[in-house]
């Protein structure tokens, strides 16, 4: 479940140190979610007064960020990422949940390609152990073979169902969203065995690429890497 209740001043904190850590000629991968979007706003601040990058969206909704505070973008076609500055629904260590904006197929390649992948979290987002549920997206046709395969890797997936309408939310690319949960969580394999169902798109579960993490907190941020 997508975890709301970080504060507006923490996830800004965040997102902004995560920025200022991005240096000039850099392709920079622009992550999704409202921590993200800190990022995104002060990267736009720093190309106003001069700084010299590219951005590679990971949705819509970044994309649309992007364009209105000025950063010019890209695509993987014409360049790799040299980082990409991303939130999360769950930080534990370097293992990420992911997807709370049905984004994270594209966050997955977006970060996968990119030298560092720097995370930005308040620190609600914190947790000794992964405990979900996942994210994860898969063809609409695909829909009862993949329930079955995930309830036989040991999970519940419930169909995301979208706030603002009837109907489930349809992602970026076209593809529906469960989301699983899960008795325990044990990330590399369980990452693995999603990856492995047929008619899965991707899941949520990011292992071993994230290069630092950036909590922000009421009084500061705290950078781990
Ligand atoms: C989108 C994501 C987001 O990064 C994640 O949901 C965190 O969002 P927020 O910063 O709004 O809490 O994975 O798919």
């Amino acid at each position: 479940m997508k975890r709301t209740g970080g504060s507006n001043e923490a996830k800004r904190r965040a997102g902004e140190a995560a920025a200022d850590r991005v240096t000039d000629g850099e392709v920079v991968g622009l992550g999704t979610g409202s921590t993200a979007a800190h990022a995104i706003r002060a990267l736009g601040r720093a190309v106003d007064s001069g700084l010299d990058i590219r951005g590679v969206p990971t949705s819509f909704q970044s994309r649309e960020l992007a364009r209105e505070v000025g950063i010019p973008l890209t695509t993987l076609d014409e360049a790799t990422p040299d980082v990409a500055i991303d939130g999360a629904d769950e930080v534990a260590g370097f293992d990420l949940v992911k997807g709370g904006g049905a984004a994270h197929a594209r966050e997955k390649y977006v970060a996968s390609a990119a030298d560092r992948l720097l995370v930005v979290a308040d620190d609600s987002k914190l947790t000794d152990a992964l405990a979900g549920p996942v994210p994860v997206e898969f063809l609409p046709d695909a829909r009862a073979p993949v329930a079955t395969a995930i309830r036989e890797a040991g999970g519940e997936p419930t169909l995301r169902a979208a706030e603002r309408k009837d109907g489930p939310v349809v992602t970026d690319n076209g593809n529906l969203v469960f989301d699983c949960a899960f008795e325990a969580i044990d990330p590399e394999p369980l990452a693995a065995t999603l990856s492995a169902i047929p008619g899965v798109v991707e899941h949520g579960l990011f292992v071993g690429l994230a290069d630092a993490v950036f909590v922000g907190r009421a009084d500061g941020v705290e950078r781990r890497a």
